[in-house]
């Protein structure tokens, strides 16, 4: 009998401050309509205040996770956390999640494939159920963008926002879970979207800070053209593998970077709006955080045995999807 790595407790964490088109407004030039009617976004979270990082909301994130899902943090095994915005190079911000919410020992670390990092990790942590060699995986997405963000940039400011969600894996012998996934590279693309300065290529200096170069930096409309095909195809492809139609799908989960992404890929899998899972609107694009947040936020709505797809494109390029059968 095979074993599959079943969903069985989600959670997630915001940050309370509301950061709105209009306070947006005020502060590069943009508009409440160039906002929404681009991207479908009204309003992102912002994790306000020195010394507070990317850790903070994760440890939220699990925390109500293990309180949610009655487990003892000893009984964890692993967990991973999907990241682009660590609170340091090093230690990883896994560590320090592990740490904060009680996990003692507990393995730990942290895997980056920008808004493709939840499906990335994903996919990974269950490779552990599935060989059998763990039976409770923690995996995390969590972003805190407003720290790579420039907010004089107005191509890339208004797209981002702080957040983290986490999802418990178990496994399954009835066929739950992670049933399968497509992961894909790029990384000819890195020019279009990245963080030019502070890593090993080019370390923290005086020009780096000087010419911004620390900030996120996005073409977007070479970005748009890549994801809007990539997305699609990689939930199409899902779907073919799986022999499912538009009808036996029960959600689509997309990564929340821009709503005329998310139609394009629904469209293209023949499903309607009413089974896409969507929080652009109110968290903007919080990076690897954006599919568990979905998954938190519409989790009374979603039964069990429904057929989940979940897709992402990100920088790198990365991208990708999977199939989830609802466990809970
Ligand atoms: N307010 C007002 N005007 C703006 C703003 C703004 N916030 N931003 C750009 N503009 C202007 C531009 O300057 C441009 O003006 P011009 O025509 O005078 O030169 C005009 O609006 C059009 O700009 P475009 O970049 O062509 O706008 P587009 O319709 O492509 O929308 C967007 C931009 C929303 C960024 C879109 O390209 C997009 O969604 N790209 C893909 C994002 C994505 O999927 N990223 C991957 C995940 S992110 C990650 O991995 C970290």
């Amino acid at each position: 009998m095979k074993i599959t790595a079943a969903i069985t407790g989600v959670h997630g964490y915001v940050p309370d401050y509301v950061l709105t088109n209009e306070e947006l407004s005020t502060m590069v030039d943009t508009s409440d309509e160039w906002i929404t009617s681009r991207t479908g976004i009204k309003e992102r979270r912002i994790l306000k205040g020195e010394g507070r990082g990317t850790s903070e909301m994760g440890i939220q994130a699990v925390k109500g996770l293990l309180e949610k899902t009655n487990t003892r943090p000893e009984d964890i095994d692993l967990l991973l956390c999907a990241t682009v915005t660590p609170d340091f190079v090093f230690p990883a911000t896994a560590n320090l999640i592990a740490a904060g919410a009680g996990l003692g020992h507990t393995p730990s670390f942290d895997l980056g494939a920008a808004c493709s990092g939840f499906l990335y990790a994903l996919t990974v942590g269950s490779q552990f159920i599935e060989s059998g060699k763990y039976r409770r995986v923690i995996v995390v997405g969590a972003d805190k963008m407003s720290s790579i963000v420039d907010y004089q940039d107005r191509t890339t400011c208004v797209l981002f926002g702080d957040g983290a969600g986490a999802v418990l894996l178990e496994p399954s012998a009835d066929g739950f879970g992670i049933c399968d996934s497509r992961l894909y590279s790029d990384g000819t693309g890195v020019q279009h979207l990245y963080q030019k300065a502070g890593g090993s290529k080019y370390p923290p200096s005086l020009e780096t800070i000087q010419n911004r170069e620390h900030f996120a930096r996005q073409e977007g409309q070479a970005v748009f053209k890549f994801a809007v095909v990539r997305m699609a195809e990689a939930a199409a492809e899902i779907m073919e593998r799986n022999n499912l139609t538009g009808d036996d799908v029960a959600w689509l989960v997309p990564h929340q970077a821009n709503k005329r992404i998310i139609d394009a890929t629904a469209s293209r899998m023949g499903i309607g709006p009413e089974k896409v899972m969507l929080n652009i609107h109110k968290y903007g694009n919080t990076t690897a955080a954006t599919i568990p947040l979905c998954l938190w936020d519409y989790e009374s709505r979603i039964k069990k045995g429904d057929n989940l797809v979940l897709a992402a494109f990100g920088g790198g390029f990365t991208w990708g999807a999977a199939y989830v059968k609802w466990g809970i």
